[in-house]
């Protein structure tokens, strides 16, 4: 057991305590730490003395169980700090090592040197404290040692705190001393499956949220939502979702639908579903204080808001003028709210989006609740002020809002888009990385933005393609998009001001290169698949950064322009310099004509040794795609490769019970042939009787051949 010796030091560093920068000289006291156990293979918990048992968590997916003495010449042992009325940890981090993770932020991929402060914000355009405080909390950060090794710190801690990644972590609480998980593993992989193991994966969505998505703030009226869907399948532009934001609703009322604009939601939804659209429609925390509302009403009979320091109903000021806020905290309340989907979903509606759950709070300087409102809590939580539980609203709003619609549509799976969230939250909810601005610099940063969230446990996420907030210029737009269709969820959005930001908006060659990049996008549905299949399975992020091909290669390691999807390939944006990319052989593909002609189109570089399922070009995923299903083969120096398809219904549980396909397919170079064939096969739904196309990719261009599923034979004679 580490002991220190308890010393009393006064240190002069900047805190941020509701928002003000101020000098924090509280005197700080070492705290022992009391038990060290191993709670998983390479997986050790360390709790503040006094602490007799692993508390409850709202980050761990269940209690740990502590099983005895850490592995001998475990390395990483972070120290306890008291520190006026909050608690530090600091954690001395191996030479070389660069940090990552830390959830959602702004700037650089490799988080070495930064500081965040971990208060969920709604933060407009990134403005406020200079983006180091966005819309959601991780207070967790994998670092890579010189060798590839890597290590992972888990602050299990809900309050505000200050995270700080310079020459050592400094995880600066305003909350009493949390336990602190640390993994150590052979990989940054390994790692993160074992933060998967910890905090859970994102369940496998359905097939439809893969697609194309198209939002603004707002389509308005229902047929107007209905020309745009028009639109897209006149353009032949393949999409899958339109989003509906708040202004469908009847005064920004929650719940209900504008007599107006929206007065049959249903007939809308299914005139969508006819067009193979899915809908998303928008609910807010703030229920309208409005005596005579039905969930107002509904909300105070089951005494469900969050109360201010007095005891008082707290309201707040947002779209709806006067809010209260529903307290999350409370079981009662989670299931109060997880019942209003019944009738919301019975509209049609298929996905939801959780915004504004910080909780944002307008005309206030804090844009949120007081520090000191009170939240009940019950189960297992403790009642707490806001300051405790603030950064978790979203978290347990996206968690209820799951349950809701879970239970109003038993058969399907949910999908729920959340702004604020928490580390472990990807178990209720993708997530967007809020309101972003139409510039460069935002396009840029969303690479290292959305990697980091996956590299945090999140793997469901992006930016508003475009940017939400400003105008953008076709020649941004036709960058972000054909960057935009390879995040993990691809849609675009706009700030109500701003000009039309629809593929076709900026003109004829655009919306070429969006249709282009939205088709690679659709070719590639296969393989995206059966990456948020793996993700769902073992936590590994979609999006990841280039240095995950080569743990031991030290110049990928700030790489944030190119990224990985999966394994196998290698995303290049048309518009980064000097790229640091991976050594070995990754061979340039094209999936679709015209894209070699497209100066805004990302280079796609398949890794030797990799084969990779792809589909038709198709307009939305309701239809047929894998007839014929095409392997893209990379051969290894050996002369091998493989890759794998995951396959099921698309939507609902029966992949549970079997009904699914994951096939793993070989290819061996013999002589001037490649033989592809299927090296094995899981799961219980009927194998297809489609026929393939193999295509090899050479230095001497591309060899197709064509045959029964797993029986392909590919000369390796005039190429295509
Ligand atoms: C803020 C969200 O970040 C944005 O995406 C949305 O359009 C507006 N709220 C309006 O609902």
């Amino acid at each position: 057991m580490l002991k220190l010796a308890t010393q009393s030091l006064f240190v002069l560093s900047l805190c941020h305590f509701a928002g003000i920068a101020m000098a924090d000289t509280s005197p700080r006291e070492a705290v022992a730490t009391g038990r060290i156990e191993k709670i998983g293979a390479g997986i050790v918990a360390f709790l503040p003395q006094g602490m007799k048992a692993y508390p409850a968590s709202l980050t761990l997916v269940k209690a740990p169980v502590l099983q005895g003495q850490p592995p001998s010449g475990w390395a990483i042992k972070p120290q306890f700090v008291r520190s006026g009325a909050g608690s530090r940890v600091i954690v001395q981090i191996p030479a070389g090592a660069d940090l990552y993770g830390t959830g959602e932020v702004t700037g650089p991929l490799r988080r070495n040197g930064s500081t965040i402060t971990l208060w969920n914000t709604d933060n407009f355009e990134y403005a406020r404290e200079s983006g180091h405080q966005l819309y959601q909390s991780h207070p967790w950060v994998l670092g890579v040692r010189k060798d590839g090794s890597a290590f992972g710190v888990l602050f299990d801690s809900t309050w505000r705190a200050e995270l700080d990644t310079g020459q050592r972590i400094v995880f600066a609480s305003s909350g009493p001393p949390m336990p602190v998980i640390v993994i150590d593993r052979a990989s940054p992989q390994a790692v993160l499956q074992g933060l998967a193991e910890l905090t859970g994966k994102m369940p496998l969505p359905p097939r439809w949220a893969l697609g194309y998505q198209q939002s603004r703030w707002s389509y308005t009226p229902d047929t107007h939502v209905l020309e745009i869907a028009d639109e897209f399948r006149r353009r032949k532009i393949p999409v899958d979702v339109i989003w509906m934001d708040i202004d469908y609703m009847d005064g920004f009322r929650v719940f209900t639908f504008s007599a107006k604009d929206f007065p049959d939601p249903k007939r809308l939804n299914n005139a969508l579903h006819e067009r193979g659209f899915h809908s998303v429609w928008m609910i807010d925390p703030g229920v309208k204080f409005d005596p005579g509302y039905k969930v107002y009403d509904s909300g105070t009979a089951h005494d469900v808001w969050v109360k201010d320091a007095q005891g008082g109903e707290y309201h707040g000021e947002v779209w709806p003028g006067e809010v209260a806020y529903p307290d999350f905290t409370m079981p009662a309340t989670r299931s109060w709210w997880s019942a209003l989907y019944k009738g919301f979903m019975a509209q049609g509606v298929d996905g939801v989006w959780n915004d504004m759950n910080e909780p944002s709070v307008f005309k206030v300087p804090s844009m949120t609740m007081p520090d000191d409102n009170w939240h009940r809590g019950g189960g297992e939580l403790s009642p707490g002020s806001h300051l405790q539980y603030h950064n978790v609203y979203g978290m347990l709003m996206a968690q209820a809002t799951r349950d809701g619609i879970q239970a109003a549509l038993p058969d399907r799976r949910p999908f729920v888009l959340t702004r604020a969230n928490f580390l472990g939250g990807q178990r209720y909810a993708a997530t967007w990385t809020g309101d972003n601005t139409s510039t460069w610099e935002h396009l840029k940063m969303s690479i290292p933005m959305s990697i980091n969230l996956g590299l945090s446990g999140q793997p469901f996420s992006g930016p508003d393609i475009g940017g939400f907030s400003g105008e953008a210029t076709a020649d941004l737009w036709a960058n972000w998009i054909a960057v935009g269709a390879f995040y993990p969820f691809s849609r675009g959005h706009t700030i109500k001001a701003a000009q039309q930001k629809e593929p076709w908006a900026f003109g004829p060659a655009v919306e070429n290169t969006a249709r282009i990049a939205i088709e690679r996008r659709y070719r590639l549905l296969p393989y995206l698949y059966t990456l948020f299949h793996d993700a769902s399975v073992n936590g590994m992020p979609v999006m990841q950064p280039v240095f995950f091909a080569d743990p031991r290669d030290l110049s990928l390691r700030s790489e944030a322009q190119a990224f990985l999807l999966g394994r196998d390939l290698l995303v290049v944006p048309a518009w980064a310099r000097q790229p640091a990319l991976p050594k070995g052989i990754w061979r340039k593909v094209s999936l679709i004509e015209g894209e070699v002609a497209d100066p805004h189109q990302a280079a796609l570089k398949l890794r030797g040794g990799a084969i990779l399922p792809l589909g038709r070009v198709v307009q939305n995923t309701h239809e047929e795609s894998l007839d014929p299903l095409t392997l893209l083969v990379c051969l290894d120096a050996d002369g091998e490769a493989q890759g794998s398809l995951y396959e099921d219904a698309g939507e609902g549980y029966g992949y549970r019970r079997g009904d699914y396909r994951l096939t793993r397919y070989r290819a061996q170079r013999q002589g001037d042939t490649v033989h592809v064939s299927i090296a094995g096969s899981d799961g219980k739904r009927r194998a297809s009787s489609r026929d393939i196309v193999v295509q090899v990719v050479t230095d001497d261009g591309v060899f197709t051949g064509k045959g029964p599923d797993g029986q392909v034979v590919v000369p390796l004679r005039s190429p295509h």
